[in-house]
């Protein structure tokens, strides 16, 4: 039988945190037998906010590092960056012609940005359709993702949908991957875990950082337990090993976050060992990226072919 496809993608805008390894990273490493795995670079949409070509090169070469840190095997799957692949701008285009001022307004996203007054570009109120051209592409199956991701895979869907209406039926529908333990995974001030929000464990950060942002997770005393502590801690142990942990040590914050620290470290302690052998291997990083263009453009020339000759245009 043949193996569905998976796609996802990440942002090379600096190290990846608990909420990026739990939600997406973890995922693609643990189907990545079962599915036919493809991981993104997603460079085109990181130039909403980098804007600097020596930024980006580093920042993009540090996720494939990451990707490949984590457990990626690059000989099972395809990891490639979005630039490579022209296809994901041309059908943009296509699809920009096909989605309404409204609709792209209603994203949670634009929202955010509008309500606080920020300036909009045209690249980020654009985001949904070049995300959608991302998963469409490629005909994928599976978009594993953390919740924050939910609405952009319903536009993916609402957008094949509506090229397949006007034109013939060309786009499989996606659906989200969502595990639901994990779909937002909290940060040091329990709010969700996010780089905008300065409230990041970084999966890669030292010991010392990582016990200093653990010691400040911010703790209420109001209930049986450190509540924001616990639900970072739920990660790395299952609650029925948790129990007699946050009994033993009840009411001990200081000891209950040596501990959550101590399994954070150990967790990702080989992977920071194996980043530290690929880090600065830069012929490596070339390579994967071009084996990964090989296969990307492969299947997204074809498709592009394909929806070309629907519109009309060859
Ligand atoms: P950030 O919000 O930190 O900038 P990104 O937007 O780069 O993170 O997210 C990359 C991937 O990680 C996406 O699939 C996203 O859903 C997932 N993700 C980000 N933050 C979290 C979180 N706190 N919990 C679960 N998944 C998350
Ligand atoms: N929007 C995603 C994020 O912020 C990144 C992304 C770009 C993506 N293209 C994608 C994720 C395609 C899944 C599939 O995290």
């Amino acid at each position: 039988m043949q193996k569905k496809r998976l796609l996802s993608g990440i942002k090379p805008t600096g190290s990846p945190h608990i909420g990026n390894y739990f939600g997406m990273m973890k995922q693609l490493v643990d189907m990545q037998g079962d599915y036919e795995v493809f991981a993104m670079v997603a460079d085109y949409h990181a130039l909403n906010t980098i804007q600097n070509a020596d930024e980006m090169q580093k920042l993009t070469k540090e996720i494939v590092i990451d990707y490949l840190a984590v457990g990626l095997d690059p000989k099972k799957i395809t990891l490639f960056k979005q630039s490579d692949i022209t296809e994901h701008t041309e059908l943009t285009w296509i699809f920009d012609n096909l989605v309404t001022v409204p609709f792209l307004q209603r994203a949670h996203a634009f929202k955010d940005a509008e309500a606080k007054g920020k300036e909009i570009s045209v690249g980020v109120f654009n985001y949904p359709v070049l995300m959608a051209a991302d998963i469409l592409l490629y005909d994928t199956d599976v978009v594993p993702v953390g919740s924050d991701q939910k609405q952009h895979i319903e536009y993916t869907r609402d957008i094949a949908q509506k090229f397949n209406n006007v034109f013939e039926e060309t786009f499989k529908l996606p659906t989200e991957k969502i595990i639901e333990s994990v779909a937002t995974v909290q940060g040091i001030d329990g709010r969700k875990m996010s780089k905008s929000y300065n409230n990041t464990i970084g999966i890669f950060d030292t010991d010392e950082e990582i016990k200093k942002k653990v010691m400040s997770i911010v703790t209420d005393s109001s209930g049986e337990l450190p509540q924001n502590v616990y639900n970072i801690h739920k990660l790395f142990r299952n609650e029925s090993e948790l129990k007699p942990i946050y009994e033993n040590l009840k009411g001990k914050y200081k000891d209950i976050k040596e501990k959550l620290a101590e399994d954070i470290i150990n967790y990702f302690t080989p992977m920071k060992e194996r980043r530290e052998k690929f880090a600065n291997n830069e012929r490596l990083i070339k390579k994967v990226l071009k084996n990964g263009a090989k296969t990307a453009s492969r299947i997204a020339k074809a498709k592009m072919d394909d929806v070309k000759t629907k519109i009309g245009v060859i």
